[in-house]
């Protein structure tokens, strides 16, 4: 799967294990003598605290579990008394829901870190494409996930995200009565949110094997964008990014605790404390913050099937990047010219997160609109064409010589 292993099994009993189940070697070749590339930055430490951040809310999902109640009359309530009377119930459900957020500021991270350094180019595409199915299954669980309390948003958000399907041509409606498992968001629906929302985390462990395994196998990218050469462009996995990672994660665990206690609602939204009532619509639907560009996007378009078709376009275009990118320089240190799109980018995605929690009216519409055709144009037109007309900085020889200067020594053929 990985680097070579060195690993020499000790005891008796580890060597009895080696010849049947080599799975100490597996991991010392993947997290211990994995070499790593020699220069990279916190920016690279993201993907391991996504791994951390998955492992918690698994945890925190089963617990809670053992307390919530997925019945229409009932949902509401058990969430009340796990905030009340169950033990630690409140930190419980705080750690879940402020982890979604968290988990999804790491993800974002991530991705635009990819962007940035061109992490999804040859050989690293299908690594990047199986980040976007991780994504998607991400944005399928979250909004799962938020149905669960069946408070008036919860109600309200899967009422208005199912219907999207209606706006099928022909099959429409019948797809929306299919999902919703009557002739409105009910029962039926919340049960099989529930069932869904506790199994898609696990199919994203799945796609995160897929995931890591790629990774070892094309190697991690860096911030010269240039691979490895010698064995002095690289140091080994552990102790070298075991302490950065771990460090790094400390660093965020102590951001997620800043939410979680000292303003657990600040990134939720206050509609949700009241209980689903089908008879009053909130004044304001809003999504969740992570959804809030995507939202936009929908609304920026005046038609109904046509929205719902660039919500999809825009998150499946990621998929593309490799190929719309023309530039054979990957990182954006040595891309003078991509660094200031992408940072225009970058804006353009938190401007559309801003107009998505504002009404769909006025000016609004029009900005959105506006960002909507810059998100496009970024992947359709600048990118392509961009390979072509940048001039691109000189490459360093090695990621040894970019780390320490000319004096470095020139790198050994591999
Ligand atoms: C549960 C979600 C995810 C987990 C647990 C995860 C895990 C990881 C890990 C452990 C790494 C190596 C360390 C690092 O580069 O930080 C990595 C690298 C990478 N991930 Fe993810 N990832 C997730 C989601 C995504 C998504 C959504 C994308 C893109 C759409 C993505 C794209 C990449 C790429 C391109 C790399 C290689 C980066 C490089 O070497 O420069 N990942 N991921």
């Amino acid at each position: 799967m990985s680097g070579h292993s060195t690993y020499q099994p000790q005891s008796a009993f580890m060597k009895w294990m080696e010849a049947r189940l080599p799975i100490a070697s597996l991991i010392h070749s993947s997290f211990v003598s994995y070499p790593t590339p020699r220069n990279l930055n916190y920016w690279w430490t993201f993907g391991g605290i996504l791994s951390l951040m998955l492992g918690a809310q698994i945890l925190t999902g089963i617990v809670l579990v053992m307390h919530y109640v997925p019945q229409e009359t009932m949902a509401f309530n058990s969430v009340e008394h796990i905030m009340r009377d169950v033990n630690y119930g409140w930190l419980l459900r705080y750690l879940h829901s402020n982890g979604a957020s968290m988990f999804f500021v790491a993800v974002y991270i991530h991705m635009f870190r990819g962007m940035y350094y061109g992490s999804y180019k040859e050989p690293r595409e299908v690594l990047w494409i199986l980040g976007v199915i991780i994504y998607l299954l991400m944005m399928a669980t979250g909004f799962l996930g938020y149905t669960l309390p069946w408070g008036q948003m919860s109600f309200w958000g899967a009422t208005v995200i199912t219907n999207f399907f209606s706006a099928i041509p022909l099959v429409g409606e019948a797809v929306v009565t299919w999902l919703w498992g009557g002739f409105a968001v009910g029962n039926p629906t919340l049960q099989r949110f529930f069932s869904l929302h506790y199994l898609l985390p696990f199919v994203i462990a799945g796609v995160v094997l897929l995931h890591v395994w790629a990774l070892h196998v094309v190697g991690q990218n860096n911030p010269t964008g240039i691979e490895p050469k010698s064995s002095k462009d690289t140091v080994p996995f552990t102790p070298y990014a075991t302490v950065k990672d771990g460090f790094f994660m400390v660093v965020f665990m102590i951001v997620f605790a800043w939410f979680v206690f000292y303003t657990p609602n600040y990134l939720g939204h206050a509609d949700n404390y009241i209980p689903a009532n089908p008879a009053v619509t909130p004044a304001h639907i809003v999504p969740e913050w992570y959804y809030l560009p995507f939202y936009a996007i929908l609304r920026a378009v005046p038609d109904k099937l046509l929205g719902v078709i660039a919500l999809f376009a825009s998150i499946l275009i990621l998929m593309f990047l490799p190929w719309l990118d023309t530039s054979k320089v990957k990182s954006a240190r040595y891309r003078p010219l991509f660094r200031q799109f992408f940072w225009i980018f970058v804006a353009v995605c938190l401007g559309l997160g801003w107009l998505g929690a504002k009404p769909a009216e006025g000016g609004y519409v029009i900005a959105a609109r506006i960002l909507t055709i810059y998100y496009f144009a970024h992947f359709l037109i600048i990118l392509p064409l961009l390979g072509f007309i940048e001039k691109t900085k000189p490459l360093p020889n090695s990621i040894e010589e970019s780390v320490l200067g000319h004096g470095a020594a020139a790198p050994k053929k591999a």
